[in-house]
Formats: C-alpha cells, sequence, structure tokens
C-alpha cells in the first residue's frame, strides 16, 4: 500500500492507494527458476519478520492464501490488508492459545499477562509453510544450499524456530548463493578446457532445452562465474559452448546460455564466450 486518505464529504469513506501487481500464479511460480521463486519466498518472509515487530505489535494475516497477494516486478507483496489482527488473541490458560491446521496443530503459550504469546507470528509463518515454502523451495535446490533449505523446511513445518531466526537463515542462503562460496570444493581449474573469446558473440545458434530454464527456447541460467558456468556446461553432454554477457539476475549473478553449436561469431562487446576445447572441433568455428 502507497497511501491512504479519508474523505470528510463521503461519510467514512477511505481510498487506499495500491501498487499494481499481477495475480500470484503458483502453477507458474513453479516453473520459475529456483531463485526466482527463492525470491518470493524471502520477500515474504521480510514481511512476516516486518509483520511480527510492527508498531502495531505482532500482526496475524487470517487469510493467507496466495489470492491475497500480488506480483510487482519478481517481488511478492500483501494487496488484502484488511484480514489482519494486531495484537495477540486473549486466553485464561495454555489451552486456549491452540492453533489448528488441517494437517496440524500447535499451542502457544498463555503468557502471565494473559495472551497468547507468539500465536500470530507462529499462525503466519505454518501459513508460509504450507501455501508457499513447500511448493517453492525444495524443488531444483542448488546442491551447496540444500542443507539449509532442508533447515527452513524442517524448522518451519514444525514451527521450531522464530520468523527472526527464519529471516536470518534465509539471508545466510542468499549470501552463500550471492558470493560464491561454495564453489570453494568445485574443480575449478575445469576452466581451462575452454578458450575465451572476449567481445564476441554468437550467430546461428543450435540451441538445446535445459531444466528450469530462463528462456523457453534455449537453456540459459543463473551462475556465480564462468567457473560455475564451465562445471554446468560440462555436465551438459550438448553443451560445447557457453556465453556470458552483463545480464544479470536480481541477485547480482549472471545469466549463462548455453548451446550445442553456433555458425559464426560476431562482434558483441557486452559478450564473451567459452568454447570447449575437447568438443570444440564439433562446432562450426
Ligand atoms: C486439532 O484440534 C482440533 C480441535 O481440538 C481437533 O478436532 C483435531 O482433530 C486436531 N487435529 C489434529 C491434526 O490433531
Ligand atoms: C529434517 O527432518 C527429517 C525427518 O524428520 C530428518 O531426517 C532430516 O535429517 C532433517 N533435516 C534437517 C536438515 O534437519
Ligand atoms: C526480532 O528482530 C527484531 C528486529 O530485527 C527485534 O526488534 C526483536 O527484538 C527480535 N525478537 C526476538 C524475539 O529476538
Ligand atoms: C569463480 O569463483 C570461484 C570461487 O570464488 C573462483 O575460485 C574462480 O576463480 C572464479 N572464476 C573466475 C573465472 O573468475
Amino acid at each position: 500500500m502507497r497511501g491512504q486518505c479519508q474523505d470528510s464529504a463521503l461519510a467514512g469513506g477511505v481510498m487506499a492507494v495500491l501498487e499494481q501487481g499481477t495475480p500470484v500464479q503458483m502453477i507458474q511460480l513453479l516453473q520459475r527458476p529456483w531463485e526466482e521463486r527463492f525470491r518470493v519466498c524471502l520477500g515474504l518472509v521480510r514481511l512476516l519478520h516486518y509483520l511480527s515487530n510492527s508498531p502495531l505489535g505482532s500482526v496475524a494475516l487470517l487469510d493467507f492464501q496466495p489470492r491475497q497477494f500480488v506480483m510487482v516486478s519478481g517481488e511478492l507483496k500483501l494487496t488484502d490488508l484488511d484480514d489482519a489482527n494486531a495484537g495477540e488473541p486473549a486466553c485464561q490458560a495454555h489451552s486456549d492459545c491452540l492453533l489448528c491446521f488441517p494437517l496440524r496443530n500447535f499451542t502457544a503459550l498463555c503468557s502471565p499477562h494473559g495472551v497468547c504469546e507468539g500465536l500470530n507470528e507462529m499462525r503466519n509463518l505454518y501459513n508460509a509453510y504450507r501455501y508457499f515454502f513447500i511448493y517453492l523451495l525444495p524443488h531444483q535446490t542448488p546442491a551447496a544450499l540444500k542443507p539449509l533449505v532442508d533447515q527452513i523446511m524442517n524448522a518451519t513445518g514444525e514451527l521450531k524456530q522464530s520468523i527472526n531466526k527464519t529471516l536470518e537463515v534465509f539471508e545466510d542462503i542468499l549470501h552463500v548463493y550471492k558470493s560464491g562460496m561454495y564453489l570453494r570444493n568445485m574443480p575449478i581449474s575445469i576452466i581451462k578446457d575452454y578458450a575465451v573469446l572476449k567481445g564476441i558473440g554468437t550467430a546461428g545458434n543450435m540451441e538445446y532445452k535445459c531444466w528450469l530454464s530462463y528462456s523457453h527456447q534455449g537453456c540459459v541460467l543463473s551462475v556465480y562465474n564462468a567457473t560455475e558456468a564451465a562445471l554446468i556446461c560440462n555436465s551438459h553432454p550438448q553443451c560445447t559452448s557457453f556465453s556470458v554477457s552483463g545480464q544479470k539476475t536480481w541477485t547480482g549473478r549472471l545469466l549463462a546460455s548455453f548451446r550445442s553449436g553456433f555458425s559464426h561469431l560476431v562482434p558483441d562487446v557486452s559478450s564473451t564466450v567459452y568454447v570447449r576445447r575437447s568438443k570444440a572441433s564439433a562446432a562450426v568455428l
């Protein structure tokens, strides 16, 4: 929400100004690269962290369906603001603090002041898990991030960790992913198997398709650097070369295009082509 104003002429009329977005389409999101799906979940966790620590106290979203959110340039935003509850529910005993979901029940503790401590946060976090994380996070997680993602799935599915801790793990994942730390244990010398052609692009490409590509026509994947791209090219039997341009993803990682061949090279200042030497003879140079 960008703002709201109350019109005194219209008795009690309230206007809200909302950012325009597109509906969240789970099926479409499922076909997006992991990095894009992670972005949606990270945005949600940042929002829930804000709601837990908001100036109004801890706020629960009562209707937590994907249709309550919209996508704006790849970011998740909350669009329906009326179904929220500020402040924890009142209670007399722990049994008043029951949180029921179709497959799981949880109980919060009734504090000495007579409120269910942390119930709003628990409700939000479990809803984030059952409506978003289950579908968006585990599928095709980069191998290096899998232990951290598994930890999040376990901890949120059982409500074993707070939103603060959950956000911390999400930010850790982002850091590991952005910094290429996970490449440390990889055979990075394989980049030597590639001839590097700077300021060159390819034309007449023979594309092949790969899973969760950024492009429907060919194989375009997010990489930390050319070494990671070389590791990927080596693992695809069809791959004979790849190129990296200045194009970046939201995390600042590079987009690399992988292909099985090309007919000729063209000048292109923004591009670098890497040709796999052992397969170079197969490509028409
Ligand atoms: C959750 O609690 C409700 C109300 O006490 C009960 O009817 C239901 O069976 C419980 N569900 C699970 C999965 O334990
Ligand atoms: C998650 O839970 C499963 C089953 O309880 C367990 O086997 C696995 O080791 C746990 N993973 C992590 C990262 O805690
Ligand atoms: C969670 O984080 C917020 C801000 O980052 C902080 O104000 C709050 O005290 C933390 N809550 C707990 C329970 O640590
Ligand atoms: C890519 O990053 C790894 C890890 O930081 C590093 O060891 C390697 O030299 C880098 N490769 C290139 C081509 O810069």
